[in-house]
């Protein structure tokens, strides 16, 4: 382990006999922590070799054994955001358009939520099914959205939870290695990555968040997967929910065709290329599909079915979810513009009232959570609620509400009505930096086409 690390260290790429003995140290523990975090700093401060990074996500792919072929046709991945809510509203779109979706979840861990602790927010719902079960399942209704097995993988898990604590995340090619391998494990042959970008992801630049998604890219493209990567804003919570119920009854208001733009619009493309990929139609065709489906109760209606597949109590989704009791606004002083959102810090205010966890085995407030309704730019008069925070008690809101405070930069922009559009244009500018100010928050696409 010694020379691996060496060499890592020095720029020197490892064989693939090495390469294997690394991943093998991962799964079986017989490499020990200090060795195997060494290793990661030296892959994280000297990078790897494509050669290295294609060989390293097959060995961790197939760390549980050989992948076998998905059920589903089409899979989706996001990199990790605050009140993304998405693979609620997409799996139930896309399979109603005739594409099955078998999506292995994941929970959250740290400022970002996850899909599995969302869903168990509806009561009954199942997230363990035996294969048979998931098979049953996506036979009769084309889809089924399960716990991530523990042999899916299971090299990436020592290796996230290394990453975590020895300040190696955000690394392009060790993220590219840890989404990749999970989702050629899945076994998918089409797969969408939703790459996010901005304060409150792991990448914030465009620059790197585009060399990250190129390189997921082409890993799927050397393993013979066609994958398309979306790089979208997370320079703002997606929508306005950040929790778990909460973002369940967001969620079916984007699947009755409502619910925030951002949300719908970025649903609309991710399915759209889903679909297209899933059927082999265009975007655009796709697109027209996915908008009438949401329009037109398609989607919601294979949401429910869905839901009672797996066990969940639809006639509590059919209505909100139960939210906490002691709810309290942040209110504009005087008329001002949203300058920035620390999304970053907002993820913490949701994780601080509960909604979240610190390490893997805490346990979540499915009740708790935010309202985030300021977006960069969004001009407030004096009284207008920016968001609202859910909480267990008084102090507990008191506490949350005083932190989206200080995470929404708001300015001034007293006396400047009648010219508030210039105003506004112009902070906003200033505010987005290098992300591009646009309705949409879908930022780029990038395709193995591009490559
Ligand atoms: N999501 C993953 O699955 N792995 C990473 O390393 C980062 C985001």
């Amino acid at each position: 382990m010694i020379d691996l690390i060496e060499k890592t260290r020095d720029g020197v790429a490892l064989t693939s006999d090495e390469v294997r003995r690394l991943v093998q140290g991962f799964t079986d523990g017989s490499i020990p922590d200090y060795q195997l975090a060494a290793w990661l700093m030296a892959a994280y401060l000297k990078g790897l070799s494509d050669d290295e990074v294609y060989l390293l996500t097959d060995v961790v792919a197939t760390s549980g054994g050989p992948t076998t072929s998905s059920l589903g046709v089409v899979d989706k991945h996001s990199t990790g955001g605050v009140g993304d809510k998405t693979t609620l509203i997409l799996a139930p779109l896309v399979s109603c358009l005739g594409v099955p979706v078998a999506k292995m979840s994941g929970r959250g861990l740290g400022h970002t939520g996850g899909t599995l602790d969302k869903l168990e927010s509806i009561p009954g719902y199942r997230i363990y099914l035996t294969k048979e079960e998931i098979a049953a399942q996506v036979a009769h209704l084309g889809i089924a959205v399960v716990t991530q097995t523990d042999e899916l993988a299971p090299a990436d898990k020592r290796m996230y939870a290394l990453r975590d604590v020895t300040a190696t995340v955000d690394s392009i090619p060790l993220i590219a290695i840890s989404v990749m391998s999970k989702k050629l494990a899945a076994g998918s042959p089409n797969i969408v990555l939703d790459v996010k970008v901005g304060n409150g992801a792991f990448m914030s630049s465009l620059p790197r968040a585009k060399e990250l998604a190129r390189m997921m890219v082409r890993i799927g493209k050397h393993h013979g997967r066609n994958v398309r990567a979306l790089l979208t804003r997370m320079d703002q919570p997606l929508g306005f929910a950040i929790g778990n119920a909460i973002e369940v009854n967001e969620a079916r208001q984007c699947l009755q065709g409502g619910g925030p733009v951002d949300l719908r619009e970025e649903v609309i493309e991710l399915a759209s290329h889903m679909v297209s990929m899933g059927r082999g139609i265009t975007v655009d065709v796709a697109r027209r599909e996915v908008i009438d489906a949401l329009d037109q109760g398609r989607a919601w209606r294979q949401f429910e079915q869905w839901i009672a597949g797996q066990g969940g109590d639809v006639s509590a989704v059919v209505e909100d979810l139960p939210l906490a009791p002691y709810r309290l606004n942040l209110v504009a002083e005087r008329t001002s513009v949203v300058q920035s959102i620390n999304t970053y810090a907002i993820g913490n205010v949701a994780l601080h009232l509960g909604a979240g966890r610190h390490q893997l085995e805490d346990t979540i407030d499915p009740g708790v959570g935010l309202l985030c309704y300021a977006k960069v730019g969004q001009v407030y008069e004096r009284g207008d609620v920016i968001a609202t925070a859910f909480a267990r008690s008084e102090e507990m809101a008191r506490q949350a509400v005083e932190r989206l405070k200080a995470a929404i930069t708001l300015v001034d922009v007293r006396g400047v009505r009648d010219e508030r559009e210039m105003v506004v244009g112009d902070r906003m500018g200033q505010a987005m930096g290098s992300l591009r100010s646009s309705e949409s928050p879908v930022l780029d696409t990038i395709f193995s086409a591009d490559q």
